[in-house]
């Protein structure tokens, strides 16, 4: 479903991904660990081609984009590019809900809902799913921070997303909240949908994984199961993280 090649991106003479290369499998959900500043988001940001980078290749439902004729990636004029943006859902931490419309009018402003039969019909559906149904007509200030996040994967999935990315979405809540969407994700596993997640919740990461990816200094150090990556990690940099983190 998504495969990542020797993928670089410099910030100047920074080197803040250094020849990335992972795959993740059509439902499964891969969580990414690791120290502040490794390169976490930037991946994430990559993979969404919010940040082009500067080396590699990229390989998304069957779109493959990379570097054209030795060139640099371009974002503009590659229809790949925009093929490839299409199938992904992003989450952020900040939820980023248009905060002056209402929770089913932010699902509603996702192009591909629109362009179905029954719009409105299609979100609710989606706000069901992530159990907000009856929060549909209130706005975005009057929800909690995890109706809040629970509203912003609905409005992701609306856009029929074949892959979800989540860059730390539950970090800005309580442990209760952050539970709440946890299980939206858990249940999304179960739906059969790809998901890749930057968590700092180790639990999580340990539970609701299939395999866990920890990152040091823009490198893939270790990827390996939950069980075994957090009982016995193979490199000593992941079990010093581990350490501090658990
Ligand atoms: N637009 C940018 N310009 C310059 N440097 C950047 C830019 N974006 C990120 N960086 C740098 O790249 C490095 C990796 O940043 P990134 O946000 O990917 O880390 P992260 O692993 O997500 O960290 P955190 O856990 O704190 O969110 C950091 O040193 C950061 O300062
Ligand atoms: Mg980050």
């Amino acid at each position: 479903m998504v495969a990542v090649r020797s993928l670089s991106k410099r910030f100047g003479d920074h080197t803040v991904l250094d020849a990335v290369s992972f795959s993740v499998a059509a439902g499964e959900l891969v969580s990414v660990i690791g120290p502040s500043g490794c390169g976490k988001s930037t991946l994430l940001r990559c993979l969404n081609l919010l940040e082009v980078p500067d080396d590699g290749a990229i390989e998304l439902v069957g779109h493959a984009i990379d570097r054209r004729g030795g060139g640099r990636w371009r974002r503009r004029d590659n229809a790949a590019a925009h093929r490839l943006r299409a199938q992904v859902g992003m989450v952020f931490q900040g939820f980023n809900l248009f905060a002056h419309r209402t929770v089913l009018e932010n699902l509603l402003l996702a192009p591909r809902v629109v362009r179905r039969q029954r719009p409105e019909a299609e979100a609710m559906r989606l706000l069901d799913k992530v159990g907000l149904a009856s929060m549909a007509h209130r706005y975005p200030a009057t929800l909690s921070g995890g109706q809040q996040q629970r509203a912003a994967i609905a409005r992701a999935l609306a856009m029929t997303p074949r892959v979800m990315l989540y860059d730390e979405p539950t970090s800005a809540l309580d442990p209760e909240l952050s539970e709440e969407v946890l299980g939206v994700m858990r249940a999304l596993d179960a739906d059969g949908m790809t998901q890749i997640v930057v968590t700092h919740e180790m639990r999580f990461a340990r539970a609701a994984s299939d395999r866990v990816i920890f990152m040091e200094s823009g490198r893939i150090i270790e990827e390996a199961p939950p069980e075994r990556l957090f009982t016995s990690p193979a490199d000593p940099r992941t079990r010093r993280f581990l350490r501090t983190e658990l």
